[in-house]
């Protein structure tokens, strides 16, 4: 550590090198030693770099991230082959374990606590972090390596976020899929930005269909009708809308299996149809998470499944907190497009945004029919942010800041994949590895946001290699992990019967909107063919 000293001119906490690989944790001894504890890591040595006999057969036989997407987006007709077999259960399974088993449970760290402490484990005001907070006194922001100063996040928006020309998303994705993607994860990443960064406004800490019924008890009985389990609701033009303004448009209809159930169960009071009614709507959302969306997003011709059973002998912890990470992570502003195409006219942002008007004025149908044929942006590689949000670009690289979260190749460690050893490597486009290397001076002090959304995309995808393999583990924790899927809750009983359980295990987005409209609309998450190739040159004469 006296390199330490020439370098910084001072004693500096030695945890700010990062010197634990493999997960180990680093204990600060003194004023400048460490020690990292490798328990349970499989590797041994003073920086946990060396593996036990076990880890080296593990090591071996694991494929790599790169090679396991390849399999999983190629071979159609294996897949296919595979879609009816048990083995298709075996495949998921090992999706599912693999994933989140990555995700520490229960929750470790937060802003404040770079250590274990029951303050953190108990406070569900935080956002859980993965990875312990870059200590207060490491001479750096990113630690060690590095500007003495951060890029301006105004500049790293401006030069690499910001739209040039629209770039729809390789895999078809639509404004469908970018709408149902905020409305979904608007229920647990909702930061309390009246105390500071790293705390959050949803306890749930999941999919509790919050931003359905409110995220208090308060809020939940406004919204409530308190008859037969209802939710209060409007009429316009003789059609049933939700009470109060929203963003998107709500299809999650509440009511309608309220009804279902009230006629096998005559005998139940408002509140028992209510809450059973609500377990049936979060079971239906991650079915159609699962089965539709992230089905969608990972491109895998593997069939997904929601099946809990599929996890009841494994090793599996029926929680989850939110990560701030995770957060983070999921800003996907680049897929907001230029602007939005209903019914065949423009609309611009500024006649779109709190517009509710829209929905009444168009009715849900249109809406889903017209946001499920226009192309949204590629969320990777850059230079793909509508300027109507770079500046959520801005806060949420401040807001990293303020939390202390780690530089980008730690994280990429903590996920099993290597370091990047230069920006050249990071990204294909030799300008923006130029301009990240001067404003960074060195690929460790790059900042986890604008790695995940800079990174070079994998080919034909949404997004590059780090936000699949940093995404997917906080994802399919995050549903798997609901009490709903523990084997306690996964029976009939738990949603009023079999009708109901019925209901959760066939929820479908097609289904979802057909049994809440009047008229069928095109529903999907990815533009059809034919829009996808008419979508680019559309949307560049307008430009
Ligand atoms: C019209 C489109 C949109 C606008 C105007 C918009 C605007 C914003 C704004 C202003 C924030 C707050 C930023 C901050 O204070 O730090 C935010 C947060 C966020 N947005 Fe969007 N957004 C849009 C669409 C989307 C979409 C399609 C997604 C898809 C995933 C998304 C995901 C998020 C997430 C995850 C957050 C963080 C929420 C939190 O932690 O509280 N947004 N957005
Ligand atoms: C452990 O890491 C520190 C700091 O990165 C380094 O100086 C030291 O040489 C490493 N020790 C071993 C045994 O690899
Ligand atoms: C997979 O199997 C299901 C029934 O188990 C069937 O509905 C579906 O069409 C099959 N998909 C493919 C791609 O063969
Ligand atoms: C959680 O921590 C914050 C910050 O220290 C504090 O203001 C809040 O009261 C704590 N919440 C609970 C429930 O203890
Ligand atoms: C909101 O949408 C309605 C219906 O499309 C439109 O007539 C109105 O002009 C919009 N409002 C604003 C403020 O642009």
């Amino acid at each position: 550590m006296y390199y330490a000293i020439i370098l910084f001119g001072f004693a500096v906490n030695p945890c700010c090198y990062y010197p634990c690989q493999n997960s180990g944790v680093c204990v600060r001894f003194g004023n400048d030693h460490y020690q990292c504890d490798c328990t349970r890591t499989g590797f041994y040595g003073d920086n946990c770099t060396v593996p036990e006999f076990r880890t080296r057969i593990r090591l071996l036989l694991k494929p790599n991230p790169s090679f396991a997407q390849y399999l999983l987006t190629h071979f159609q007709w294996f897949w296919d082959l595979l879609n009816n077999s048990f083995l298709r259960d075996t495949v998921m399974r090992l999706v599912l374990t693999s994933r989140s088993s990555l995700i520490p449970s229960p929750p470790t760290h937060n802003t404040k606590y770079g250590y274990l402490s029951w303050e953190s484990y108990y406070n569900t005001s935080y956002y859980t972090l993965l990875l312990p907070p870059v200590p207060e006194d490491c001479p750096l922001l990113m630690g060690t390596k590095g500007k003495q100063t951060l890029p301006d996040p105004k500049v790293l928006a401006e030069r690499f976020f910001k739209r040039k020309k629209f770039r729809p998303d390789p895999q078809g994705t639509n404004l469908m899929f970018a709408f149902m993607a905020q409305h979904f994860t608007h229920q647990f990443f909702k930061s309390n930005h009246e105390v500071k960064a790293g705390f959050t406004k949803a306890f749930g800490h999941g999919v509790d269909a919050s931003n359905i019924y409110g995220d208090t008890l308060e809020r939940q009985h406004q919204l409530r009708l308190h008859k037969d389990g209802k939710l209060k609701y409007q009429l316009v033009h003789g059609e049933v809308f939700p009470p109060t303004v929203s963003e998107a448009p709500v299809y999650m209809k509440h009511n309608r299996v309220c009804d279902i159930l009230r006629a096998e169960h005559p005998t139940w009071d408002d509140e028992q149809l209510f809450q059973t009614t609500r377990l049936i709507i979060i079971g239906e959302i991650i079915k159609i998470i699962i089965e539709d969306y992230v089905q969608h997003l990972s491109g895998y011709f593997l069939k997904l499944k929601f099946d809990p059973t599929l996890l009841f002998n494994e090793r599996f912890q029926y929680s989850n907190r939110i990560a701030l990470e995770f957060g983070q992570l999921y800003h996907w502003h680049p897929l907001m497009p230029d602007s939005f195409i209903i019914d065949g006219e423009e609309v611009t942002y500024s006649q779109f945004i709190y517009n509710t008007s829209l929905l009444t004025h168009h009715g849900v149908e249109k809406l889903v029919d017209s946001f499920s044929r226009q192309a949204a942006g590629q969320i990777g590689g850059g230079h793909n942010s509508h300027e109507v949000v770079l500046k959520v670009a801005e806060m949420t690289i401040k807001e990293s800041r303020e939390a202390r979260i780690q530089p980008f190749n730690e994280y990429r460690k903590k996920f099993n994949l290597k370091p990047y050893t230069s920006f050249y490597e990071f990204t294909d486009d030799p300008e923006m590895a130029k301009g990240l290397e001067e404003l960074y001076g060195d690929i460790d002090a790059l900042e986890f946001y604008p790695g995940l959304m800079l990174e070079k995309t994998r080919p034909n995808a949404i997004f590059g290699e780090s936000m699949v393999e940093m995404g997917a583990p906080f994802s399919l924790k995050g549903l798997l992990g609901n009490p709903l899927c523990s084997p306690e809750y996964w029976k009939p009983s738990t949603f009023g019967g079999e009708t109901g359980f019925h209901i959760v295990k066939s929820a479908t987005l097609q289904n979802l909107v057909c049994h809440n409209s009047k008229w069928y609309p095109y529903v999907h998450f990815r533009v059809s063919k034919k829009e996808q190739e008419m979508n680019p040159r559309k949307q560049s004469t307008e430009l």
